[in-house]
């Protein structure tokens, strides 16, 4: 009897272990509290990530793909629309991969960030050790084929990537020393021609605090706007890790200065990386760094989207790349929510701080006086090209005519003298 009872006590057991082994495999991921992070209104800045390749065959990837729906509204491919994936051998172009995840961005209402045409990684050597000029050739086909095949559908590109060493100068690519620093204007030009309606970005890491590199990519995108040539976005790529410590204001200011070059800001490939099996007091560090920089990024109004490269801690580059270092994402492996989400979903609704205009002041003073109607009066002459306060060029247009004119001129006058009291653009 005994026996009995403790052969069928060790039945039950083997099937209820089987049966807990079988329900926990299917469960779904538990639902975060709070509201999703694409439902925060957040003034229409995206939330997105990257897939990895293979995206709807890993074994989760129903699991995978039901949290990337609940949270994001734009997506990047992790590998598969780079050059390496696209075009393996010269003219010979694939699309297979990055049209699944085109497809699959298309049903579920997703934008997608194409990245990356221009990059001096994952380039296969046929296109390194081409002569300057049928490597510029080269360059032009693949923006042509690849732009040109998602012409319309991704409003997106990183076309060019990490053009710059951390200490400032130019990377010594195969790209460079074959065209020069001219690679960076042809890309961009070559790109808006491909798809005129598509954001251009300048993509790079270790970007976010003002130094020599940042310095650097500054220069070169105030050189080509000088120059007229398309470029509408910097991407800072954001792979941060808690052991190197962040001034949150120089990233605010550094963020000020692109965004007065008339850049819009994207932050592209967020992460934080923590050491490997993680203490509670580290996630809690990796939350603040989340928190910080996205409350910055609210608060600046050239900033159109966050994404984080990749989501779940059991998908990232980073325990591949830096040993030790590891779970730098918001969700963990077992897609539960971690610090760093609640974290980035608080500071997302912050929301947008929006900051009322003055119209007519000019320096940023906080009020409309005699020097703003001189800074007004030089512009018109062509002696200056914008203003000294970041608003100045919406601020000098007083009737919301669309261009800053002799109208705007008078009206500044008349504002001065007494016989208006508010400009035709105040509400
Ligand atoms: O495709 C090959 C496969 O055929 C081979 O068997 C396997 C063996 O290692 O390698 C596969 O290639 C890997 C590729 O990812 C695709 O999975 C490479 O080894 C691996 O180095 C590559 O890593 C990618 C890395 O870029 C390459 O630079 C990461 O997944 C990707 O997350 C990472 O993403 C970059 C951004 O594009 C640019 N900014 C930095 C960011 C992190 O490094």
């Amino acid at each position: 009897m005994k026996r009995k009872s403790f052969k069928s006590l060790s039945m039950a057991l083997v099937v209820f272990m089987t049966a807990t082994m079988v329900f926990s495999a299917t469960v779904a991921a538990a639902t975060p509290s709070g509201t999703r992070l694409k439902d925060i209104p957040a003034n229409g800045v995206l939330v997105g990530t990257e897939f990895p390749s293979g995206f709807n065959t890993m074994s989760d990837a129903a699991t995978f793909l039901n949290v990337a729906k609940s949270e994001f509204n734009m997506v990047t491919a992790e590998n598969c629309m780079k050059w390496d994936a696209t075009e393996p051998s010269q003219n010979n172009f694939t699309f297979s991969e990055g049209d699944k995840l085109l497809n699959w961005a298309q049903s579920n209402n997703f934008k997608v960030h194409g990245h990356a045409l221009v990059w001096h990684s994952q380039t296969p050597h046929w296109v390194q050790n081409l002569n300057a000029s049928a490597m510029e050739a080269a360059m032009y086909n693949h923006i042509d084929k690849v732009m040109g095949h998602y012409k319309g559908k991704i409003p997106y590109w990183d076309v060019v990537n990490e053009a710059f060493e951390d200490n400032g100068t130019y990377r010594n690519s195969f790209w460079y020393r074959a065209l020069g620093k001219s690679f960076i204007d042809k890309a961009f030009v070559r790109a808006h021609a491909a798809d005129p309606n598509a954001k251009l970005i300048y993509n790079d890491y270790n970007l976010e605090y003002t130094g020599n590199k940042s310095n650097t990519a500054y220069n070169m995108l105030k050189d080509l706007k000088s120059k007229g040539i398309p470029v509408d976005g910097i991407g800072f790529q954001m792979h941060l890790d808690i052991q190197y410590k962040i001034d949150y204001d120089d990233f605010a200011k550094n963020m000020q200065r692109f965004a007065d070059l008339g850049l819009e800001i994207y932050i592209t490939e967020m992460d934080v990386r923590v050491p490997d099996r993680p203490s509670q007091s580290d996630l809690k560090m990796q939350a603040s760094y989340y928190e910080n920089i996205i409350k910055k990024c609210m608060a600046q109004p050239a900033v159109k989207a966050i994404q984080v490269w990749g989501f779940t801690d059991k998908y990232s580059w980073v325990p591949g790349t830096f040993p030790g270092r590891n779970d730098a994402l918001i969700f963990d492996r077992n897609y539960n929510p971690k610090p760093s989400y609640y974290a980035m979903q608080a500071a997302l609704a912050t929301g947008p701080i929006v900051h009322p205009i003055l119209y007519g002041d000019l320096d940023g003073s906080n009020s409309i006086d005699a020097l703003d109607f001189a800074l007004m009066k030089q512009y018109l002459l062509g002696s200056i090209t914008k203003f000294p306060s970041g608003a100045g060029m919406v601020a000098a247009d007083v009737n919301a005519s669309g261009t800053i004119d002799a109208l705007d001129f008078a009206l500044m006058k008349q504002y001065l003298l007494g016989s208006i009291t508010k400009f035709p653009a105040d509400k």
